[in-house]
């Protein structure tokens, strides 16, 4: 065996950009804590300072508003961004694309502290900006990994590029916290982006669209890639295809992908979000304080889907299951426990349990990397960017609506009566998803991926 696999360089780089682009934008919601005047703020509101004590004031008056605005302006930017980047990463070039897409997180993470002091709209627009970033990579991610993947490799490279979201989403959530008690809150944009821009050298030198054009690729491993793809459609658009978007729209394992990162998704918002402020609001236990206690389930997520990654993979080249079971399979672990774990947590009203069913649904939400996520690339290799710029841009929704639901409902009535209401609901959609997926998904290439512009 070789020791460099020039395929894997690509894919752990893929997963470092990740993790930045991931990092560089959860580091703002622990920085802006330490940005803000609570005291001034508190004076505003007729508030009694003493009440929250524990936070130190910093040198802006941002009410929560403004601070909301200033996280949501994210989406804005991630939606819009999707289809163009998916679309230029196909076209032209997935390495150019992903160049500007961490470029552009580097450089408004570094122009943070100077904007922020200008105006509360000029983190507004940072915000926006970074989100066209975040946009643009997973389409991006899919391309890289359409070119580059062999299919006997797909589960497991799928699950080391896009388990970097989780690891930079830990590592920089803890990293913001030491730097703002310790350096100050400038010091994470400083910090963080200025090392984040090291990727950006290993990128311009390591990098490249297709085996073919890579310079540190061995003829052996060239031929191995490029020869596996013989059989689907994969590494063959290297010019400009025509989108077949009617017969794309009229897939029922394309909308089988759909559901799933759909509703997957809303699971994914409610674990992350909700779960902790049901805990902290009914059960009086505040995960978030707990660094270490909270950084756990990701890194059970991290070393899971790797697992059932190379699982999958070895399953399949040994001729065990086939791709289409693989995906199924994968994709009912990340929905089906999870989907579980709210059942129980409508009875369980103890902190502990809840935290290891959190746990638990972290982690086994992870089989969505070999699952659904990575299946964009086997029905269509050739539009994979195209085919996850649409899912991911429906799958946002529910980031923007989970928030306004579970308010709106345990506004009026914070008892465990309304968030059951808000568990049945996800439940549902888990249900959904499992059925829908099982029964239209595919794990082989359909016919419209090169039926056109040949
Ligand atoms: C925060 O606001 C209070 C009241 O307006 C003020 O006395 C204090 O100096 C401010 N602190 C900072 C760090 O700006
Ligand atoms: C704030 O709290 C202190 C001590 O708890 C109390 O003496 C004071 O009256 C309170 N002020 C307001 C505005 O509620």
């Amino acid at each position: 065996m070789k020791c460099y696999s020039a395929r894997y360089c690509m894919v752990i780089l893929l997963s470092f950009a990740l993790a930045i682009i991931y990092g560089l934008k959860v580091n703002y919601h622990v920085a802006v804590v330490a940005m803000v005047n609570h005291t001034a703020l508190a004076i505003q509101e007729g508030r009694n300072k003493s009440a929250e004590a524990g936070e130190e004031d910093g040198p802006y008056i941002w009410s929560p508003t403004v601070r909301g605005l200033q996280l949501s302006a994210y989406f804005w930017g991630y939606m819009a961004a999707q289809l163009p980047g998916g679309r230029m990463a196909e076209d032209y070039s997935a390495k150019w694309v992903y160049l500007f897409a961490v470029a552009i997180n580097v450089v408004f993470t570094l122009l943070t502290p100077l904007l922020s002091a200008i105006s509360s709209w000029a983190v507004v627009v940072v915000r926006v900006m970074q989100g066209i970033g975040g946009g643009m990579s997973f389409p991006a991610t899919h391309v890289m990994l359409a070119r580059w993947s062999p299919p006997t490799e797909r589960s497991i490279m799928s699950s080391i590029a896009y388990c970097g979201t989780a690891a930079g989403t830990v590592l920089f959530t803890l990293l913001s916290g030491f730097i703002a008690h310790g350096l100050g809150w400038q010091w994470v944009f400083y910090l963080e982006g200025g090392f984040s821009a090291l990727w950006i050298l290993f990128w311009v030198i390591f990098a490249s669209d297709f085996p073919e054009k890579q310079k540190f690729i061995s003829a052996e491993e060239k031929a191995f890639i490029i020869e596996s793809f013989k059989e689907e459609g994969g590494g063959e658009g290297h010019g400009k295809m025509k989108i077949p978007w009617r017969a794309i729209f009229t897939s029922l394992p394309f909308w089988a992908i759909i559901v799933a990162h759909t509703c997957s998704n809303w699971g994914w918002y409610m674990v992350l979000i909700e779960l902790p402020t049901y805990m902290k609001d009914v059960l009086n236990f505040n995960i978030q304080e707990n660094a270490s206690l909270s950084s756990v389930p990701y890194l059970c997520m991290f070393i899971f889907s790797l697992i059932l990654g190379k699982t999958i993979d070895v399953l399949r080249v040994k001729g065990k299951i086939s791709t289409t079971f693989g995906r199924k399979a994968a994709t009912f672990i990340a929905s089906f426990f999870p989907c579980a774990c709210f059942a129980a947590l409508c009875f369980i009203v103890k902190p502990t349990p809840a935290v290891v069913l959190m746990t638990l649904s972290i982690m086994c939400i992870g089989g969505m990397y070999c699952g659904f996520l990575s299946n964009h690339i086997d029905i269509s290799p050739n539009f994979a960017g195209t085919l996850m710029a649409i899912t991911n841009t429906i799958a946002t929704i529910p980031g923007i609506v989970v928030p306004i639901f579970v308010g709106w409902l345990t506004e009026k009535d914070p008892s465990i009566a309304s968030w059951r209401t808000v568990f049945f609901v996800t439940m549902g959609l888990y249900v959904l998803e499992i059925i829908f997926y099982l029964l239209f998904a595919s794990g082989n290439e359909q016919s419209w991926n090169r039926a056109e512009g040949r």
